[in-house]
């Protein structure tokens, strides 16, 4: 009895049942924030920069979308956004104003993009003349407003695809292009995931406007898209 009482008095003095009860609450705040992690959904945004709607990179970007959908098809929700459907003015990224009565939609974009939901941004070109559209580098220009927030694209996964209508007509050097720019903006630059496992979709329109023929490219663009689904995961449930 009195040997139980000095046990008491003991822990009392010494503080080790407050730092016990401490060490149980913070592994119960670990655990709940873990499975706030594992039960939060992510978004997945894919951006075609073709000027053309619902051709070549569109068809590449919605693969990539399906196969990081696949990944967890309970917590990751994904969208296609066509560059094609939008009024953007690149020259504003240098702070030269619209024209009167000029529409711009580059704010509305910007906003989905920046959501703390979204994990992971693809983003697709054409290959013209070995590099990205206009279109497609208007956009990443008008990007520097999400960089100039605080880098509202910080951490965010980032993928590449380029689709060439030969071979071997600039791909990765289009893909090299669109992740300068992401790096820029603190984004996680990832390649295809294996087994391909190099620095991103590499696409040709080996049909007429028709991808399905290039078992490789269409290889390496679902590789992508897994790749950016299971290291935004990851980051998430990191955080
Ligand atoms: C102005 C222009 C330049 C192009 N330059 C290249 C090129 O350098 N290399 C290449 O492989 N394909 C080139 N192409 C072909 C396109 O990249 C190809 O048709 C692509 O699939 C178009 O994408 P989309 O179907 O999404 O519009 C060019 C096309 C245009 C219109």
């Amino acid at each position: 009895m009195a040997s139980k009482a000095n046990r008491r008095k003991f822990l009392r003095t010494t503080g080790v049942g407050v730092a016990a009860t401490a060490a149980l609450s913070s592994v119960a705040q670990a655990l709940c924030a873990e499975s706030r992690a594992a039960s939060r959904t992510i978004k997945i945004i894919a951006v075609s920069g073709s000027p053309r709607k619902g051709k070549t990179t569109a068809a590449s970007l919605q693969i990539a979308l399906e196969a990081a959908k696949a990944v967890d098809p309970e917590r990751i929700e994904t969208e296609l956004i066509e560059l094609a459907d939008m009024k953007l003015n690149g020259n504003m990224a240098a702070g030269i104003p619209l024209e009167p009565g000029q529409r711009d939609d580059f704010p509305e974009l910007a906003a989905k993009l920046a959501q703390p939901e979204v994990g992971g941004v693809i983003v697709g070109s054409p290959v013209y003349f070995g590099s990205m559209t206009s279109l497609c580098k208007a956009f990443l220009d008008r990007c520097i407003s999400l960089r100039m927030r605080q880098f509202a694209l910080a951490n965010k996964v980032g993928g590449a695809v380029a689709v060439g209508g030969v071979r071997n007509g600039g791909q990765e050097l289009t893909l090299q292009a669109i992740q300068a720019a992401l790096m820029c903006q603190e984004m996680v630059v990832v390649g295809d995931g294996r087994p391909t496992c190099h620095t991103g979709a590499t696409v040709w329109n080996s049909g007429r406007d028709d991808i399905s023929q290039d078992e490789f490219g269409v290889s390496t663009v679902k590789n992508l898209g897994r790749r950016v689904a299971e290291v935004a995961l990851k980051i998430a449930g990191a955080k």
